[in-house]
């Protein structure tokens, strides 16, 4: 008989297990951040020590039933350090880490995503494990207003699921987002702390590169200045990362006995110059023509602003409908939706063919007050215009009559 949780872990063949559990090995001594970024995940952290004292000491967990969980979300630019800092929160809690990656989750459960969201918090609840969504984007997005595709009704499905089951869970949850900006307003309201994971400064980046290499077995050459290179490249530490695996195998390429050979400053150099084109090839194919040019690129930014309140007000409509199917659902009415969505749409047609036909009996009327108007408007003149000469004529004999008393 199928096993869902070995279906849920390993899928097919470990290989391509969607969730994984990990035992973490990284902590924050191998994360080095920008001090706003390292506070926030500070704070972060006293808030899950501190929580059973709160809700179990101090009582608030008798006064609040639910929304009693722990859930954060990370957001940042790639390879700033999100993936490994969930790691660190876990390794600091002494707990095992329920890694999730989302993107791959849904494509391949197409059709039953909603229903493994919820094994997996099931899951996480029972190992008392860390739960980390990893590239939630699409997860935490907005819902759709007026689903009529099976996959938006189904990206509903999950979401709504999501917020059920964040609501009940116990325990912590960390999102790694990139896009903060795209999150369903009703999931941002029961994620307790954003914590933004700022690109890294020169210093922050001096120390990266320092970190990437082993201290005592990555054979450097004289000339390797990690300062210099941290004020050069503005890049992130994932980019740093890139770079010294590539820089390694450039130094290994190169003649001469292997025990010989250095990482020399140049390696570091061209590893890092061909990660960066890489990147910006990436991005050209992914962003056009457009990205290049900053007034554009603005322009489309306020653009988008309004586009944001839109969306805004869209997605909270699509909340409140979601919210509905859910009471309706609930109610087992489902069953009987399409039949009240068919006589909806029957009495609609039939709304329509009235207001119809009201149109054309109005334009008809119109039409015969006008030919009404112009026949009464003849007939004025037909008769108005004998009586016009008799009075002129009238007139003047009055005129004459006048004339002739005078001359008298
Ligand atoms: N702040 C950092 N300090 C040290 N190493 C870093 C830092 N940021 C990134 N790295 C290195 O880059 C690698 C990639 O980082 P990580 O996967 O944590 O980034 P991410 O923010 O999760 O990126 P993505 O959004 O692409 O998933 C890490 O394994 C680590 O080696
Ligand atoms: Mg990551």
């Amino acid at each position: 008989m199928a096993n869902p949780f070995r279906e849920l872990f390993f899928g097919g063949q470990p290989a391509t297990a969607l969730v994984e559990a990990l035992q973490p090995r990284r902590t924050f001594a191998d994360v080095i951040l920008p001090p706003a970024t390292r506070r926030a995940l500070d704070n972060a952290l006293i808030q899950i020590r501190k929580h059973d004292l709160i809700f179990g000491e101090w009582g608030l967990g008798e006064r609040h039933e639910t929304g009693l969980g722990l859930a954060f979300n990370f957001a940042g630019p790639p390879g700033t350090g999100k993936t490994i800092c969930a790691e660190a929160v876990a390794h600091a809690l002494g707990r095992r880490l329920l890694l999730v990656r989302y993107a791959e989750l849904e494509s391949q459960w197409a059709g039953t995503t909603a229903k493994n969201v919820a094994a997996v918090f099931r899951a996480a609840a029972e190992q008392e494990a860390v739960l980390f969504f990893d590239e939630a984007d699409a997860i935490a997005s907005r819902r759709f207003a007026s689903p009529d595709q099976g996959y938006q009704r189904e990206a509903n499905a999950v979401v709504n699921v999501l917020l059920r089951e964040l609501e009940a869970f116990p325990g912590v949850v960390i999102f790694a987002t990139n896009l903060a900006a795209n999150f369903d307003p009703a999931f941002e309201r029961r994620i307790r702390t954003h914590i933004l994971f700022e690109m890294p400064g020169a210093d922050e980046r001096a120390r990266i590169w320092e970190a990437q290499i082993h201290a005592r077995r990555t054979p450097l050459a004289q000339d390797v200045d990690f300062d210099a290179l941290g004020r050069r490249w503005e890049v992130s530490g994932g980019d740093i990362k890139n770079a010294v695996l590539k820089a390694a195998q450039l130094a290994i390429a190169e003649p001469g006995p292997d025990d010989e050979k250095r990482i020399h400053q140049r390696h570091f150099e061209t590893a890092m110059e061909d990660v960066v084109s890489a990147r910006r090839v990436m991005e050209q194919s992914l962003f056009g023509e457009a990205a290049a040019d900053p007034l554009t690129a603005l322009a489309g930014a306020g653009a988008r602003t309004d586009v944001a309140a839109l969306e805004d007000g869209v997605s909270d409509l699509a909340a409140r409908v979601t919210t509905v199917e859910d009471e309706v659902a609930g109610l087992g009415g489902l069953a009987r939706l399409p039949d009240a969505v068919r006589r909806l749409d029957a009495a609609g047609d039939e709304a329509r063919r009235q207001v119809d036909g009201l149109l054309a009996d109005l334009q008809a009327a119109r039409d015969e007050g006008r030919s009404a108007l112009a026949a009464a408007e003849a007939e004025w003149r037909r008769r108005g215009r004998p009586a016009l000469i008799v009075a002129v004529a009238a007139l003047l004999l009055a005129g004459a009559a006048l004339v002739a008393a005078v001359v008298r």
